[in-house]
């Protein structure tokens, strides 16, 4: 239920303020149970089948229905399993458009997947301040995709404006925030029609749970088509996960602003770097979607930014092999520290610089962590 006196610490530190009535436990359960029973008029008593809902799926999507400010949140058994399952109610010879840089399994989706299934697919150019318009010109779309910050270059989409591009042609907006959560930006109070995020990274935040989340601003058909869209295609997410994703969040807030203040101190210090061409962070004066990022971003800018490394993808790559705390890993927005070659991660597709190496900053101690990054570009 959404009680709008509380505040989102409040709500994410008690997991909901969760009491068990039975026992009093402060905790919940984890209902490991895949199949429900019938009472004596053969009517089910709570649950189904687990695959169609469970009740530890439904805990933390009670609570990520408040932290987003929606009327429902689905969870899914990966990010990308949320993703796919909202695209898979873009009907035959509908519009889709995205970013060029976005995530790059969702791009990977839109480019390899889509075209068998007849979705018209178009690409913007994040970068130019009229490339969403542009693109979306007056013909009919069915989705606008976008990323608040684009994964991997952190341009900046203004979300206002992109409702406003969407609603005007027909479009639902989707925006994955998964860079940019809750507690710093609320898509859908920006215009978002849904709102997605892998919950593997800063929601869950410790690299040991893979998850998913859609929350919808009304629980319309479409978000209907979605719920039978996850049980159909059985995408929905474990008990022991979700129970996982909710324990995460409870330290969402804290973690977040911790890890969002180191990277602001590691993108100030390795701004004009002589080993850098560039620092690419939303949160610096001198980036160009800087302004957009402070309007829509209420409580910092993130804990992601790319490193332009000068040089090619060795001289990238050799930075990225010589750190001793920086995790060379792949993924983002867990407490440790990683540092990744995108262009390698994403592949021979990739359309990211080769020199881009991609920081996830977690809640180390700041200063260790500049250390780092300094010795590994010597
Ligand atoms: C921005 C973004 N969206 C979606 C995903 C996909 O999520 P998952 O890996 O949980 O399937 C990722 C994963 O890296 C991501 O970074």
């Amino acid at each position: 239920m959404i009680d709008n006196r509380r505040t989102l610490e409040t709500l994410l530190a008690q997991g909901g303020h969760y009491i068990d009535s039975e026992t009093g436990a402060i905790v919940p359960p984890i209902h490991t149970a895949t199949t429900y029973a019938r009472d004596e008029r053969y009517e089910l008593i709570g649950y189904g089948y687990s695959r169609s809902g469970n009740p530890t799926c439904a805990q933390v999507e009670s609570v990520l229905t408040e932290l987003e400010g929606a009327e429902d949140a689905l969870v899914f058994g990966s990010g990308l399993a949320g993703i796919t399952t909202f695209f898979d109610t873009v009907r035959t010879g509908e519009r889709v458009v995205a970013p060029r840089v976005m995530y790059h399994g969702a791009a990977d989706w839109l480019h390899r997947l889509a075209e068998r299934r007849g979705i018209m697919v178009e690409f913007f150019d994040a970068a130019a301040p009229d490339g969403l318009r542009e693109v979306v010109g007056a013909r009919d779309t069915a989705v606008v995709w976008i990323e608040p910050s684009v994964n991997p270059t952190w341009d900046v989409i203004d979300v206002r404006a992109a409702a406003e591009i969407a609603r005007a042609s027909g479009a639902v907006l989707g925006v994955d925030a998964t860079a940019t959560p809750a507690v710093t930006l609320r898509a859908l109070e920006l215009g978002a029609d849904v709102v997605f995020h892998s919950g593997t990274k800063y929601l869950a935040g410790h690299s040991d749970v893979t998850a998913g989340v859609l929350a919808t601003r009304v629980a319309d058909e479409r978000w209907e088509d979605v719920k039978l869209a996850r049980t159909l295609m059985g995408g929905v997410l474990g008990a022991f996960e979700s129970w996982l994703l909710l324990r995460g969040m409870r330290t969402l807030h804290v973690r977040y602003e911790r890890q969002a203040a180191n990277a602001m101190a590691i993108a100030r210090h390795f701004e004009g770097h002589p080993k850098l061409d560039a620092v690419l962070y939303p949160g610096l004066e001198s980036h160009p979607g800087h302004a957009v990022a402070k309007r829509q971003m209420t409580n910092g800018f993130g804990a992601m930014l790319s490193l332009l490394v000068t040089g090619d993808a060795e001289a990238a790559k050799r930075v990225a092999t010589r750190t001793r705390l920086f995790v060379p890993a792949t993924s983002l927005g867990g407490v440790e520290s990683l540092i990744e070659h995108r262009a390698t991660v994403e592949g021979p597709n990739s359309v990211v610089p080769e020199n881009l190496l991609r920081v996830s900053v977690g809640i180390e101690n700041a200063h260790e962590l500049i250390a780092d990054l300094e010795q590994a570009l010597e």
